[in-house]
């Protein structure tokens, strides 16, 4: 005959295991900024400030000024923009791309799903074999770029191209291979060894980016 201690222990152990086995012990987490932020993201706001406005974002409606080398406006909604995403594992970009744009050759460290509002765009993503995968989009596609492999979109319609990104993080990560490159004071000469341009082409691609050396 179990005692009503032993159930109660049981009881108390599967909670228990239910609990440590969940990946938070906490509902939610709105990023406070006063503190720093560390691996699992930014220490929580008391809940007691909170109100339903720590919980939506606005301004994923509104198109983003596009007059920039890539013919691109990224609109976030990241911890960083949305703290409510703070250790939620999500987060979502609006992309605008003008006539000719692109999104640059860029990777990050989750997984991302598109959703192509107006387009087309050629969509790409390279897989660790040097395999590309890519795929010319319209409205109302998806498509997975898998984590940390490189990617693109170019926008090949007669119009301003537009999709949603959902990524499996709320601090993805970004890192645009051009500008990364370009964009510092690595020397030339450097450069020139590590991806085989020559001098003129990483001297060219180091002013548009605002490298030095
Ligand atoms: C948060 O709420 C607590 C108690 O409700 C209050 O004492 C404190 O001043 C509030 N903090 C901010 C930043 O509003
Ligand atoms: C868009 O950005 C460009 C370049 O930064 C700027 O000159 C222009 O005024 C901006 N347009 C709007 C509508 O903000």
């Amino acid at each position: 005959m179990e005692s009503p201690k032993i159930t109660l222990f049981l009881l108390s152990f599967l909670l228990f295991s239910t609990l440590s086995s969940a990946t938070s012990v906490v509902d939610f987490c709105v990023a406070d900024f006063d503190y720093p932020v560390g691996p699992a993201g930014y220490p929580c706001k008391n809940p007691a400030n909170l109100t339903v406005d720590d919980f939506v974002f606005s301004g994923l409606g509104v198109p983003g000024n596009t007059s920039n080398i890539f013919k691109l406006a990224t609109t976030f909604a990241i911890d960083t923009t949305f703290p409510a995403l703070n250790g939620l594992g999500l987060s979502m970009l609006r992309l605008d791309i003008g006539v000719g744009g692109v999104v640059p050759i860029h990777s990050h460290r989750v997984s991302e799903l598109i959703l192509v509002i107006d387009g087309p765009i050629i969509a790409g993503f390279i897989s660790e074999d040097d395999t590309v995968y890519y795929k010319k989009l319209y409205k109302g596609d998806i498509m997975i770029f898998p984590q940390s492999l490189l990617h693109f979109q170019v926008n090949v319609g007669d119009e301003p191209a537009l999709a949603f990104v959902s990524l499996n993080s709320a601090s993805p990560g970004f890192q645009t291979t051009t500008p990364s490159l370009f964009g510092n004071d690595l020397p030339t000469n450097v450069i020139e060894k590590i991806t085989l341009l020559d001098g003129a082409q990483v001297k060219k691609l180091k002013e548009l980016f605002g490298g030095t050396n």
